[in-house]
């Protein structure tokens, strides 16, 4: 696959609009950087956001909306999220809020957490893909891992062209610098990255931002990720009395749940956390196969290892 790069028009934006209806992948403008954009909601979808990036672990995602209506169906907004989105929607301000219970967004997005990051970008064509999808897109720098992010169509062209099936061109990005992320989930707020909005624009209305710490869940902090209250023996061969298993790939024994029939790495990935929620509430002891390590593999291996220790 090579992705074409198109003037983002009123065609060009239906035809990604038609793309992300079918679970593909199109890279989009925002006034920060551009994004490698999924429909949200999707599991596989988003499975093939990480597959793209070659992320070694599934960092949780920005949900990009369009309108206040389509956030607050996803997060709990307390009065000062409210006051943080009047003033800085759209724009370069990430807000990480409760997730609210029947949120639809899938887990792989928010990495298994009870929050959620919430972004409604202000650039045109961001606005107009977001309004005409009609739901919330999941959207990460539209770089590889460890690579810088992308400020033209052409650096996604460049750096992941071959994983993606659209870019739009929407222009070189006004802020080229990622959004500021703060967290209004824990007893304080906090900003967990600096970026587009300077932090004393923001702390004028919030007050003294804390720095991500041991009660606030940050990037790097997985310990705060979802963590199941079974017991899990990953990396193994076959169940032993008791154990619930979870199996990958084709198996002999009687699974309570396969996370790809196939083998298939992408559906394992978009399985993942539904499949470990559903077994955590019938089981105490779950065995779970092993995974190869290659491409999301390794993602994988990396969020079975944290939620087993
Ligand atoms: O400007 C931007 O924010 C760009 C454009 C495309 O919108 N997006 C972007 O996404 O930079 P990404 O995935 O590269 O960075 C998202 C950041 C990461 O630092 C991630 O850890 C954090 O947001 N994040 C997302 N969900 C979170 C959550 N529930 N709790 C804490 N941090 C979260
Ligand atoms: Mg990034």
């Amino acid at each position: 696959m090579t992705a074409k790069v198109s003037q983002a028009d009123a065609d060009t934006i239906k035809a990604a609009v038609n793309i992300l209806r079918h679970g593909g992948l199109v890279a989009m403008p925002t006034e920060t950087v551009y994004g490698l954009a999924a429909n949200a909601c999707n599991d596989t979808a988003v499975a093939r956001i990480f597959e793209a990036k070659q992320r070694p672990a599934f960092n949780p995602l920005i949900s990009h909306v369009s309108n206040r209506q389509m956030a607050e169906q996803l997060a709990i907004f307390s009065p000062l999220a409210q006051q943080l989105a009047d003033r800085f929607w759209p724009g370069g301000l990430t807000l990480v809020l409760p997730k609210r219970p029947d949120c639809p967004v899938s887990d792989l997005v928010t990495a298994g957490l009870d929050t959620i990051a919430i972004r409604m970008p202000q650039h045109p064509v961001a606005q107009a893909l977001i309004e005409q999808f009609g739901g919330p897109l999941a959207a990460p720098s539209a770089n590889p891992s460890e690579r810088l992010s992308p400020t033209t169509a052409q650096h996604v062209a460049d750096q992941l062209g071959d994983k993606l099936e659209l870019i739009l061109d929407g222009g070189p990005c006004r802020s080229g610098i990622e959004s500021t992320v703060v967290s209004l989930a824990g007893d304080q707020p906090a900003l967990l990255r600096p970026g587009a909005i300077a932090r004393d624009i923001i702390e004028a209305i919030t007050g003294p931002l804390a720095k991500p710490g041991k009660t606030i869940s940050s990037p790097g902090m997985m310990k705060r990720h979802y963590a199941p209250n079974a017991r899990l023996r990953i990396n193994a061969d076959a169940p032993e009395p008791g154990e619930a298993w979870l199996a990958f790939g084709p198996t002999p024994h009687e699974a309570a749940a396969n996370l790809s029939p196939t083998g298939d790495l992408v559906e394992a990935a978009a399985n993942l956390f539904h499949m470990l929620r559903a077994l955590d509430a019938h089981h105490s002891h779950i065995a779970i196969a092993r995974i190869p390590r290659h491409g999301l593999g390794e993602a994988i291996n990396d969020r079975l290892d944290r939620a087993s220790v």
